[in-house]
């Protein structure tokens, strides 16, 4: 199975091992979606205050007895709040001279308060860039030595309002930095596309992640900027809020399924609480051009998530006005190894997760897998030969096979 640090793309140590197979086979239960089949979807850009764009995206996502509110800003490093409640009538209200105060407290809210249910928040707080021209780190199975990062609080964004799409119910925050001395961003951009769904489905850009009208997508692409090195490969630090004393952590799901990832068999997930509560996933691959294929497909690596008392964090405004202080948690996506495509081809890079509340949505197997399974269910007494035999026929591992004369 993979090692949480090895490169997760590609056949051969990330396969399914038949034990696998057998235990999804017999857990594998019908596919219910808890929560709204289809909810009623507006964006609504929040105007700012005395008339400068502060980029405050309202999504609300209402259902006959629930609406989700997903709040993004790139007011201070860009971020996101999810709030679920348990009425079709709650509502935003935003105080901009409380928000835009140094104490931002209260500054945000969804009323009434008593019908919340769930709420929580991401902030992505760095671009990080490292050097893996160092053999030595490539073995040691680290990204490489770091550059100074970007701190996404100090990268001025564009007008959220001219690339909001209704038809599509997306919008992109893009942006750059402030300062840039050394003019890396002069024909380059950071963006954050944020889609909302109003039923599920998939997308057509691999990794093709199932949504639900209960989700929210994010694709995050890094264009055009000029890498410091040969080599460097890029990173995402995520912040979000720490429950108690202990972190969220991240699980791995394993599938037989790749259908609609090819040769990715993981599922990343970051639960907030117990079930139904919240959830980010996220297929551990990121894409070096815009056409995500398996040619360009790169490894991504999520680092375990730590408390982020010992060092300074961008704060992000509205996850205070919302919350009040909070403690936090943090972890690092790296995308791709030294080895491989990388950014380097053709300065891109894209990544995509998805962002919900209640439960994350589950791949049904896809067709050819089931009929696969109909069959070695149909002769019980062949199901564990069945299920070897599959994985042999999908892996092409005939190496044992010997013709016949
Ligand atoms: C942002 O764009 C919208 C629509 O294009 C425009 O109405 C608004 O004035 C812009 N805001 C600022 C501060 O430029
Ligand atoms: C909405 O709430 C009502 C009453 O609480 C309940 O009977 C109904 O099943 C709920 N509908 C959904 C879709 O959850
Ligand atoms: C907004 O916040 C300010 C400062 O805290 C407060 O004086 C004002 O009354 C608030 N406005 C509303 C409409 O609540
Ligand atoms: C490569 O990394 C190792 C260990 O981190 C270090 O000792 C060595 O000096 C580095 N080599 C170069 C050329 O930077
Ligand atoms: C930016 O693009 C222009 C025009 O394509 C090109 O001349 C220039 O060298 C580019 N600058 C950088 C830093 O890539
Ligand atoms: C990048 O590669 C070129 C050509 O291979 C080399 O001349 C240059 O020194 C390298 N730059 C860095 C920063 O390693
Ligand atoms: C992310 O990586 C950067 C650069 O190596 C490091 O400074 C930071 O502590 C890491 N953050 C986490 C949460 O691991």
């Amino acid at each position: 199975m993979c090692g949480s640090g090895e490169p997760r793309w590609g056949r051969g140590p990330c396969s399914p091992s038949p034990m696998l197979f057998l235990s999804l086979l017999l857990s594998t239960a019908p596919f219910v979606l808890l929560g709204e089949k289809t909810r009623q979807v507006s964006l609504e850009v929040i105007p700012g205050w005395l008339g400068s764009h502060q980029n405050l995206l309202h999504i609300r996502a209402v259902g006959t007895n629930s609406t989700l509110h997903y709040v993004w800003s790139s007011l201070g490093p860009p971020a996101v709040l999810l709030v679920a409640t348990n009425t079709p009538h709650s509502s935003l209200s935003v105080n901009w001279s409380r928000l835009l105060s140094p104490e931002p407290d209260g500054g945000l809210v969804v009323l009434p308060k008593n019908s919340i249910q769930f709420s929580s928040a991401l902030i992505f707080t760095r671009l990080l860039e490292f050097d893996s021209t160092n053999l030595s780190d490539v073995a040691a199975k680290l990204p490489g030595k770091p550059y100074p990062p970007y701190s996404l609080a100090e990268f001025s964004w564009n007008n959220i309002s001219d690339s909001l799409d209704p038809a599509t119910l997306s919008a992109t925050f893009r942006g750059h930095p402030m300062s840039d001395p050394t003019k890396a961003f002069v024909n380059g951009s950071l963006a954050f596309r944020v889609q909302a769904f109003s039923g599920s489905g998939r997308p057509v850009q691999p990794p093709r992640l199932l949504h639900t009208a209960d989700t929210c997508q994010l694709e995050m692409a890094l264009v055009g900027a000029s890498p410091r090195g040969n080599r460097s490969l890029f990173g995402l630090e995520v912040a979000t809020l720490s429950e108690g004393p202990d972190c969220p952590s991240v699980l791995e799901k394993h599938s037989i399924d790749d259908e609609y990832a090819p040769a990715v068999f993981q599922l990343d997930q970051l639960l907030w609480g117990s079930l139904p509560s919240g959830f980010m996933q996220w297929r551990p691959v990121a894409f070096s051009q815009k056409q995500g294929g398996r040619e360009s497909a790169l490894s991504c690596q999520a680092s375990p998530l730590h408390p982020t008392l010992s060092y300074p964090l961008p704060q992000s405004p509205i996850v205070r006005a919302f919350f009040g202080p909070q403690n936090f948690c943090a972890f690092n996506l790296t995308f791709g190894v030294s080895t491989g495509p990388g950014y380097w081809d053709q300065h891109y890079l894209s990544w995509s997760m998805l962002l919900g509340v209640g439960s994350p949505p589950v791949d049904a197997l896809s067709p050819l897998v089931l009929g696969i399974m109909a069959v070695a269910l149909g002769t019980p007494g062949l199901m564990l030969l069945g299920g070897g035999l599959i994985l042999l026929l999908r892996h092409k591992q005939s190496s044992e096979y010997q013709p016949i004369n």
